[in-house]
This record gives structure tokens, sequence and C-alpha cells, in this order.
């Protein structure tokens, strides 16, 4: 029996944090086990908000890869590729484009959403209008059925749903499923000042922090502001940062001792944060481990990305195919 088809991408933006390992990479993991999975790099679709910067780009990409693999997405089972290797892409893009109405765009909201949160950029560009039809060409070229994203991606797999139904009615067969989004769990990641984890907002962990660096950054979030000395008892689950980082890395047993012995005053900030920085440290060495061998193996990382670009490739080549005879009725160029 064949598996069913789990895609996904990732922005090259910037450098991977504990938000992402959280909440993105390691259910990725765990699809893994149960599906055929294609991951990829999508920089064409940092371009489109990045396209007055994009020199940054390939060194982001190469770093998201990095970092898939470092956390052990595993390139014998899993498929991870870059999109602008996969010309195919941009052909099925194009012919989507041909009848994808404007006004699915237009009324799109998280095209309405980003468009008001980057107003310091020029986002009225063709390209980022379009921006939902090239992810429905990534999804559909693979003909994927499952697309973990998270809640903000919605509308855009609705899109995606509506293009993938708009062609096998005009064209008359059933090519493209209809694919369905996998909502993980996401658990809340706090940086360092208790806002989200985020690049933007300077409190991040990054993933190839060194270790000194990771438990300097963790011995700087905010604990209980009301608990000034180790003297007074905290209030760990509705005052202190730390806590909520210390929920995803400690038992539900081991919470309640820190509980207890934050509220009775026994257990000090310092000490227990050095503790939650352990936990970390534990968790983000074998990454660290797995990164620093491949980076000792000159040329594997290339292979590794070629050999995946390849297998993609193939894949894409087979429905674009498919799709152009579909719709023109013959083969045709
Ligand atoms: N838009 C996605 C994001 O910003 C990235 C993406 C591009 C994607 N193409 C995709 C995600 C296809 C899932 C499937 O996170």
């Amino acid at each position: 029996m064949t598996k069913k088809r789990v895609l996904s991408g990732m922005r090259p933006t910037g450098p991977l944090h504990l938000g992402h390992l959280h909440g993105v990479l390691k259910n990725w993991l765990k699809l893994q086990e149960e599906y055929q999975c294609f991951y990829f790099v999508a920089d064409w679709h940092a371009l489109t908000t990045e396209y007055e910067n994009p020199k940054k780009i390939p060194a982001f990409s190469r770093e998201l890869l990095l970092e898939w693999l470092a956390v052990g997405l595993d390139p014998e089972r899993s498929v991870l590729f870059v999109q602008s290797a996969i010309k195919e892409h941009a052909e099925l893009y194009l012919l989507f484009a041909m009848f994808t109405p404007v006004s699915w765009l237009e009324r799109n909201p998280t095209y309405k959403d980003m468009i008001r949160e980057l107003k310091q950029k020029d986002l009225a560009t063709y390209g980022f209008l379009g921006y939902p039809v090239l992810q429905a060409a990534d999804i559909l070229i693979y003909r994927a059925e499952k697309v973990p994203v998270g809640v903000d991606q919605l509308p855009h797999l609705e899109l995606t749903r509506e293009i993938a139904r708009r062609f096998n009615y005009l064209y008359e067969k059933e090519l493209f499923p209809l694919p369905e989004p996998i909502l993980a769990e996401v658990p809340k990641i706090p940086g360092t000042d208790g806002r989200k984890m985020s690049k933007s907002f300077g409190n991040a962990i990054f993933l190839n922090d060194d270790e000194e660096t990771v438990r300097q950054k963790i011995q700087t979030m905010v604990t209980d502001v009301k608990r000034p000395r180790k003297s007074d008892p905290g209030d760990p689950e509705n005052r202190c940062v730390a806590f909520q980082l210390m929920k995803l890395y400690f038992s539900p047993e081991e919470l309640e001792e820190i509980v207890s012995a934050c509220k009775a005053a026994q257990l000090g900030c310092v000490a227990c944060k050095k503790k939650l920085a352990d936990k970390v440290v534990e968790g983000l060495r074998p990454l660290w481990e797995r990164r620093r061998a491949l980076e000792e193996k000159p040329g594997l990382f290339e292979e590794i990305v070629n050999a995946g670009n390849e297998k993609a490739r193939k894949f894409a080549r087979e429905t674009l195919e498919q799709a152009k005879e579909t719709l023109f009725g013959s083969k045709w160029y």
C-alpha cells in the first residue's frame, strides 16, 4: 500500500528558533513516521516579500535545510528540496493563474492581514497577490492529501482546494485531490521577554545558538516580578515566563515539584532557570551534533539536497505532464 502524501514548506526568512522546533518541526518529524512527506524551502515565496533584499535568501535557505537535517528529518524517508530548483512549480502556477479569479485572491484574509502588518513594504505587487496560487501549485504538483500548517495558512489551503476543484471541473478530470490541513496543537512558545518568540522581537533562542548563549538567554528570561527575593513566595503559573517554557521540558511530576518549591520560597529563580537551561541544552545537543557531523563532511549536504531535488522533480514532472495533457486534450509541449 502506498502511503498518503504530506507536503509542507517554510519560507527562508531567518534562522530557526525554539518556536519553530516545538511548533512545527516536531510535528514534521512525527508525520515522517506515517506518511510520504515532502518538505521544501519556499524561496520563491520569500521573494514575494523580500524582493528588495533577495541576496539573503540562499543563505537562509541553506540554513533551513541544515536545521531540518539537524532536527532529524530523514532524507531517506522524506523528500527535502528547494522550491526554485523545481521549475515545474512555476509552470503549474502559470497554468493555474489562467483560471484563478482575481476576486478569490483579493478577498483572502491572510493577504489582507499581511498587507496591513507589513505596511513598511510595498506588497501591492502581482507576485504577492498570486502568492496562494503558487502555494496551490506547490501542493498540487505532488498531489498531496495532507498539509501540516498553522491556522494562518487555512485560507491559502482553502484556495488550493478551490483551484483543484476548478481545474478538475474545467478539464473534466479528477486529477487533483482536495488537500486537507493537519492542524497540530501548537504550544505557545514565549520568548525571553514573554512575548511570542520571534526573530524580529530579539527574544528568540535559536536552534544553532551555542550552549553558553542558550544558558545566558535563559537566565535573562522574565520570572515572577513580584518576587524580588528568593524568600518571597512565587506564583509561577500566573507570573513567570520561564515557567511557560518549562512546561515543554519537564514532566507533570517535575513541574509540580517546581511549583511547590517556588510557592514555598524554597527554589530561587536563578537555580530554577539553571534547571531549565540544562533541559533545553540537553534537547538541543543532538541537533548540534548532527549539524556538526554534517558540516564536517564536505559535499555531503549538497549531495543530500541534490538528491532531494531530483526526487521532487521526477514527481513534479509527472503531474505537470498529466496536467498539460488534461488541459490541452493531447500531448503538447
Ligand atoms: N505560506 C507558507 C508559510 O508562510 C509557506 C508555504 C509555501 C507552504 N508553499 C507552501 C506551506 C505549501 C505549505 C504548503 O508558512
